[in-house]
This record gives structure tokens, C-alpha cells and sequence, in this order.
């Protein structure tokens, strides 16, 4: 995939498909250790230890249309080629951790993308989901609450509702700005 914020959004459309209603999906960049971490985390069913090993093999997958899972091989692909490593912990009925740690500087990284337009798009397709999105680069972080933004917008009104989404959009685009010291838009 070009941009890692395609399969950030195959890796929560996987947790969307397990029934999760809590999805955080944490950024942290850090300059000094030459680390670009991915967190992804849900509520949803979980997974056996048995089909956490298998979810890594690319011929594993519960869908019936088609045999072929690839939306994390590909995942663990594009952080291994960059001599980083993808891990899984997962427990049934409780929720799903995928991390995947990337080694920016390496020849073979697939650039970050944009993410903020992934988490915005996730947001807006799945107004009844909560997502808590954190980004940080080096001491710098900001975090966005769909739980809060319900709060402060009250239950009568949709996320999806264009001003809101404006609003949401808006802040992604600030708050980018703010971590990246206004010096770079990857
Ligand atoms: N967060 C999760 N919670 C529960 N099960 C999961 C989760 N993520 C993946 N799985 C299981 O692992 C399988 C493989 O996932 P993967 O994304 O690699 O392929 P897929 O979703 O089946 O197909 P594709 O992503 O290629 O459309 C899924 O079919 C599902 O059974
Ligand atoms: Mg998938």
C-alpha cells in the first residue's frame, strides 16, 4: 500500500467487523529512537491465541466471499520491510491490540499518508462508534474524543452532521499543525 494510513483504515475496518464500539488508534512518532509506533485497539469479539498466530499467515481469513485475509500480512509486511515488527494481543470477548512499530528512515518505509483524512472518513461512515485518535511527534500530542465531542454536542445531533464533521476537521487540521511545529505536512 503507498500510504499507512490505508491500511490503518483495513486494520479498524477489522475491528468495526468484530463488533467493537470503542476503537483508539494511537500515532507516536519519535525523532531520537527512529520509531513511527501504530496502535490500534477495540472492544470488539477478540481472537483465539490460535488465530492470532494464524491472522499472520495470508491465507487465514473468517470471511467467506473470499479466502485471502491480507489486511494484516500486509500490515506486518510494510513494518518488517522497514526492520520494524507487528505484534497482536488478543483475548476473546474482551478486545483486539494490534501494534505495529516502523523504522522511518529506512529506505523501504511506506510514508504515513494522510491520516487525519482517514480518521475523519472513519468518523463520519460510523457515527455510533467512539474513537479516540492520539498523535504525537516527539513531546508533542494532541487527542481527539468522539466521546467528548458527543458530549459537548449532546445526543439529538449526529457526527456525521456536516457542521460537526466541519468542526472535527478543522481541529485534525490545527492540531496536525500544532505537533508538526508548522515545519512539515507528511
Ligand atoms: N480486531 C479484530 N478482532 C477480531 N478478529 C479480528 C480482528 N482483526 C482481524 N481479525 C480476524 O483476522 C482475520 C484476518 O484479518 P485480515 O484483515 O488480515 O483479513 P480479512 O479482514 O479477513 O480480509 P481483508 O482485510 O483482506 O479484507 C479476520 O477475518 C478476522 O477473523
Ligand atoms: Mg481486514
Amino acid at each position: 500500500m503507498r500510504e499507512l494510513s490505508l491500511n490503518v483504515m483495513d486494520i479498524v475496518q477489522n475491528s468495526i467487523s468484530a463488533n467493537g464500539t470503542i476503537i483508539k488508534i494511537t500515532i507516536a512518532e519519535n525523532s531520537v529512537e527512529d520509531t513511527l509506533s501504530i496502535v490500534i485497539e477495540d472492544n470488539g469479539r477478540g481472537m483465539t491465541p490460535e488465530q492470532v498466530n494464524h491472522v499472520q499467515d495470508p491465507f487465514f481469513t473468517t470471511r467467506t466471499t473470499r479466502r485471502v485475509g491480507l489486511g494484516i500480512p500486509l500490515f506486518k509486511m510494510a513494518a518488517e520491510q522497514t526492520g520494524g515488527y507487528l505484534n497482536i494481543t488478543s483475548q476473546v470477548g474482551v478486545g483486539t491490540v494490534v501494534n505495529a512499530v516502523f523504522k522511518p528512515s529506512n529506505i523501504d518505509m511506506t510514508p504515513l499518508g494522510d491520516i487525519n483524512q482517514t480518521i475523519s472518513l472513519l468518523i463520519r461512515c460510523n457515527p455510533t462508534i467512539d474513537f479516540v485518535f492520539c498523535h504525537s511527534i516527539d513531546h508533542k500530542t494532541f487527542t481527539l474524543d468522539t466521546r467528548e465531542i458527543k458530549e459537548i454536542v449532546g445526543s439529538e445531533v449526529s457526527l456525521d452532521n456536516p457542521d460537526v464533521m466541519e468542526w472535527i476537521n478543522g481541529y485534525l487540521l490545527e492540531q496536525n499543525e500544532l505537533i508538526n511545529g508548522g515545519a512539515r505536512n507528511l
